[in-house]
């Protein structure tokens, strides 16, 4: 008989772990901490309320983020496996719910890569100020060389050389590893992250008109807390923003030893992720109070989100700030540093779970993976349309991809296969949290009741008025076709029968390492 220790041995040989608690919380921050944080909080929180926005956003975090987020560490950690494993140890007939989420990540994988190629392009335009006088028109036009909405194979090779360098080094992470890989580009990029915005902020802080940004950003309005349009809002920014309903946070504490604080571990990264999140916040609004300043505009004029806030207000703000070159390069060097490590998270999830089905070597399944998604991404958005159909995956796959899913997991879970009372068991073995009926009040009925009403109202948005007014067979393929197809696709690919040698059905974590022979065979 095999013992528990040796057990755990064999099983980090052969999936990898990480070396310790503060790489995993470093990973876990490493992917929430991304651009959900630095180019999307900002605007919404000033969209939604401003100062009151923190109500709904807080009450969406302990309701929501953190309850879920503990649903995920708890499935991962106790049945150690990547998410499809995971999920599939649960119960098998809930083990589609795992590829669902692996083809999500596929999907987002796909484009996030490309912002952050874009993102790396602009740290070195920085430096000289490449973009010029008219950061809009060089975004659109020199750069991206974008024509009207619709689908070219016309490559454009600017952004095709910075998105193979950074699928290059993807690669080449990935396949180092869970504790050479992927933690230690936690644990040497999100020290400097940290430090790299705190002093963006300092720089931002000291710009004429910062504190009129400030003012709009944290003004509040009370009266927006009746529409539950910002109540959405809160909820959608969390799930996004924390990496949940992706699969990360499950793929991730498969990978943490048996005996640890899981709980406590899920409350320092969720803090620690709004913390950033407020940190950016302060940044951003205090350049673009900067921004409005110098235009002689009010901030509202200036304020903006995602590809408008990184790639034009910022190098308008680097043209016209003293020292603009430093903060150019402080802002886009943390975006890539954001960026990737998210993106690293996404990548694990499908790599994981590669190596867990076919029982594959790392470098195997890092190739398996890598070069399909390498692929898409080069030939898909390096092209002179690839920014429309960067937006349209990307607002698709949110909603109808990872809240959708969340929603789905949490009443399979709780409803179909009852398991909340024996997860909240195994947080509680070593948690510091203590987790009662109320995570069970929450995580059956009170955040998918909330998640789903977000959905619905999403919903009935895009079938309203069609996204951003884009043609609507472009929203049809890159939309709802890409939503639906990693959701049939995740199912069908639950039917690939597991390796003889992987245990799924009856695996308990408690009894695993009892239940083999000393050559690690199943008793
Ligand atoms: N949580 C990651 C982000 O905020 C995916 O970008």
């Amino acid at each position: 008989m095999t013992t528990t220790a040796e057990h755990d041995a064999a099983a980090e040989a052969r999936r990898g772990a990480f070396s310790g608690r503060r790489v995993f919380i470093l990973a876990a921050i490493g992917s929430a901490v991304g651009l959900g944080n630095i180019w999307r909080f900002p605007y919404v929180a000033y969209d939604n309320g401003g100062g009151a926005f923190i109500l709904p956003y807080l009450v969406a975090l302990l309701t929501a983020g953190i309850p879920f987020l503990f649903l995920e560490y708890a499935l991962g950690h106790k049945y150690r496996g990547s998410s499809p494993l995971s999920f599939a140890r649960l119960s098998r007939r809930s083990e589609g719910l795992g590829w669902w989420q692996v083809g999500i990540c596929f999907m987002i994988a796909v484009y996030y890569a490309v912002v952050v190629a874009w993102a790396l392009s602009y740290t070195v335009f920085s430096v000289t100020q490449a973009w010029g006088d008219d950061p809009n028109a060089f975004f659109f036009g020199d750069f991206l060389q974008a024509g009207d909405p619709g689908v070219t194979l016309e490559f454009v090779p600017g952004v095709l050389l910075a998105l193979v360098v950074v699928w290059v080094a993807l690669v080449a992470v990935m396949a180092l590893g869970v504790s050479r890989g992927v933690g230690a580009t936690s644990v040497v990029f999100i020290p400097v992250l940290i430090v790299a915005f705190a002093a963006l902020v300092v720089q931002a802080l000291r710009l004429p008109g910062a504190a009129s940004g400030l003012d709009a950003l944290f003004a509040p309005n009370w009266s927006a807390l009746g529409d539950p349009a910002v109540w959405a809002a809160a909820y959608g920014q969390i799930f996004f923003s924390l990496s949940i309903g992706f699969g990360i946070m499950i793929t991730y504490s498969s990978y943490v030893h048996r005996r640890t604080d899981m709980t406590g571990s899920a409350m320092v990264v969720g803090l620690s992720n709004s913390g950033f999140e407020l940190l950016a916040g302060i940044g951003v609004f205090a350049a673009l109070g900067f921004m409005a300043q110098a235009a002689g505009v009010a901030v509202g004029e200036v304020a903006t989100s995602g590809i408008g806030l990184a790639f034009i207000a910022f190098p308008t703000i680097v043209n016209e700030a003293p020292a603009g070159a430093v903060i150019g390069l402080l802002f886009f060097a943390s975006l890539v540093m954001a960026g990737f490590t998210s993106l690293v998270s996404v990548l694990e999830v499908v790599v994981s779970a590669v190596r867990d089905k076919f029982e594959t070597s790392r470098v195997r399944a890092t190739l398996l993976v890598t070069i399909p998604c390498a692929l898409f991404s080069t030939v898909g958005f390096s092209t002179t349309s690839g920014v429309y159909v960067l937006d349209i995956l990307d607002h698709f796959i949110n909603r109808f991809g990872i809240l959708l899913v969340a929603v789905v997991s949490m009443v399979v879970v709780a409803w179909v296969v009852r398991a909340l009372p024996r997860l909240r068991d195994h947080l509680n073995r070593d948690g510091s949290v203590p987790v009662r009926g109320w995570w069970i009040v929450l995580v059956s009925t009170v955040t998918p009741l909330a998640l789903a009403s977000v959905l619905v109202r999403e919903l009935w948005a895009v079938l309203e008025e069609p996204y951003e007014g884009y043609p609507q067979w472009m929203l049809l393929i890159f939309g709802w076709l890409a939503a639906a197809l990693v959701a049939v696709a995740g199912f069908a690919f639950a039917r690939v029968p597991w390796r003889p040698e992987t245990r799924v059905d009856g695996y308990d974590d408690e009894d695993d390492a009892v239940t083999s022979d000393a050559a690690g065979r199943d008793l």
